[in-house]
């Protein structure tokens, strides 16, 4: 069987990957912290932790809040900084055979694309995911993302920088995501992914104050699922480059049905928390199903439910 994809056809690297599973942004770390847990070299890419040009400490806790079927978060981009990541983790990722893709993030236009200029050619980068879709930052983030306009000049920005393929993050935050899809498309993105969390809230009863010390985050895990597929399936048919399917996806049956909706591959996020072999095991599960169905090519199911 053959479940290899390539997510970014039209860039001279291209971003070819042996099969769909990708791990989300936020959700695996560096990968290194999960790699004592399973071969992590088995998946198709993996994606590390939002990366700013500083490192940030994030928001003031309480950051996390269990809901029915879901997640809130309010990390506020915690991480090292892109120079530590290039020094500390790039290394580690040469060896792998699994590709690693940077998720980055900015406060202003320069920023993205100083970020995207410092990551390009280090060894051990694959790709960047350009994440215009943070909702629990004050600058930067969602304020790029729900605006078509400044989507675009994101995307130019980043890709003016870097030769590496770039992957555009959306935000579910908007209310025309196909119209920020098709800016980010047209700007020159190699590829989209979607989508980030949806922006919400819980309240203490007994402190009666927001849960959250940021009061707002953002919704993530099996409850928003429905809504990303739909928001895959929309933009999936307003765009001709490759469609990257995220959001509540916990089984292979959940991973199927975006690839059928129109996605390339996807991305396992909030199920890692609970089950931190996930991805795995969403693999061994599309495996299994293409199996049953007598499918020998993973790119014969892409959108399949469109036609
Ligand atoms: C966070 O760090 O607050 C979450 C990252 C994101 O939503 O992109």
């Amino acid at each position: 069987m053959n479940l290899s994809v390539q997510l970014a056809p039209k860039n001279k690297h291209g971003l070819l990957l042996a099969n769909p599973v990708i791990t989300a942004s936020g959700t695996f770390g560096y990968g290194t912290e999960y790699s004592h847990m399973f071969d992590i070299q088995k998946l198709g890419a993996i994606v590390c932790k939002g990366t700013t040009l500083e490192p940030r400490d994030g928001n003031p806790q309480p950051r996390l809040a269990e809901t029915s079927c879901g997640l809130l978060n309010s990390i506020g981009l915690q991480n090292i900084g892109v120079k530590a990541l290039i020094k500390e983790k790039a290394p580690i990722w040469a060896s792998w055979r699994v590709p690693v893709i940077v998720n980055i993030a900015g406060e202003t236009i320069a920023d993205y694309a100083q970020l995207a200029g410092e990551l390009d050619g280090v060894a051990g980068i694959s790709a960047i995911e350009v994440n215009i879709s943070c909702p629990n930052v004050k600058a930067g983030g969602t304020e790029f993302g729900t605006n078509p306009e400044s989507a675009a000049e994101v995307t130019v920005a980043v890709k003016t920088a870097t030769s590496l393929p770039v992957l555009v993050k959306l935000t579910p935050n908007t209310s025309d995501i196909a119209k920020i899809a098709r800016a980010v498309a047209e700007a020159g993105a190699d590829a989209i992914s979607l989508i980030n969390t949806l922006k919400g809230i819980a309240i203490d009863i007994a402190r009666r104050r927001p849960l959250l010390g940021n009061v707002t985050g953002g919704l993530s895990g099996p409850a928003i699922k429905p809504v990303a597929l739909y928001m895959v399936y929309e933009v999936a048919g307003a765009v001709d480059v490759p469609v990257i399917g995220c959001g509540g996806i916990t089984t292979a049956n959940d991973a199927i049905e975006f690839i059928m909706a129109g996605a390339s591959a996807i991305q396992v996020g909030t199920a890692s928390f609970t089950n931190p072999r996930a991805p795995l095991d969403v693999l061994e599960g599309i495996e299994q199903f293409m199996k049953q169905e007598g499918i020998d090519n993973l790119t014969d199911l892409i959108g399949v439910a469109r036609r």
